[in-house]
């Protein structure tokens, strides 16, 4: 992820091919949120059945630090990183990591994780968008208590 501020405001969006059943999900999910939450991270985690997406943000170091631990994890591989960079804010301040049901995204994600060509910057941020705005009203994850107060 190159060197940067350790204090500076940063983020990843990726997808991957998910490599575990759906059951093996929800404990991924518990320990994410519990490590994001102590680290100061936030983000947003789509499964489709077979990929993820997941946008993470929090500062610089430490998102640095998590992304190099879930680019070795052997619950997914492929990863392909669609978009990082500096961030003037937060998006998803409001979660330790949202969790989306994404069924009808596979076909998407499949072709985003292989298409042979640079991806249209557009297309990255049209899909972003969608999982953000997903998030924001993701009412059943905010339920479940993962919403920070
Ligand atoms: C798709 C995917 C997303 C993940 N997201 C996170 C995350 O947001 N935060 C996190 O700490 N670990 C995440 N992990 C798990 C990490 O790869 C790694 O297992 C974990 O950080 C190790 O934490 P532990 O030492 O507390 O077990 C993710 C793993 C996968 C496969």
């Amino acid at each position: 992820m190159g060197q940067h501020q350790a204090d500076t405001l940063r983020e990843v969006f990726y997808v991957s091919r998910a490599l575990l059943g759906p059951d093996e999900v929800q404990p991924l999910l518990t320990r994410a949120r519990l490590n994001n939450q102590r680290l100061g991270l936030t983000g947003a985690l789509l499964y489709s059945g077979g990929h993820f997406a997941q946008v993470l943000e929090g500062p610089g170091e430490v998102l640095a630090q998590v992304m190099d631990a879930i680019a070795r994890d052997a619950r997914h591989d492929q990863l392909r990183c669609l978009q990082q960079g500096d961030i003037a804010q937060r998006r998803l301040g409001d979660w330790d990591m949202a969790f989306l049901n994404g069924q009808g995204a596979d076909d998407l994600l499949q072709q985003l994780l292989w298409s042979e060509q640079d991806l249209p910057p557009e297309r990255v941020q049209r899909l972003m968008q969608h999982l953000l705005a997903a998030a924001g009203s993701a009412d059943q994850v905010r339920s479940s208590g993962a919403r920070n107060s």
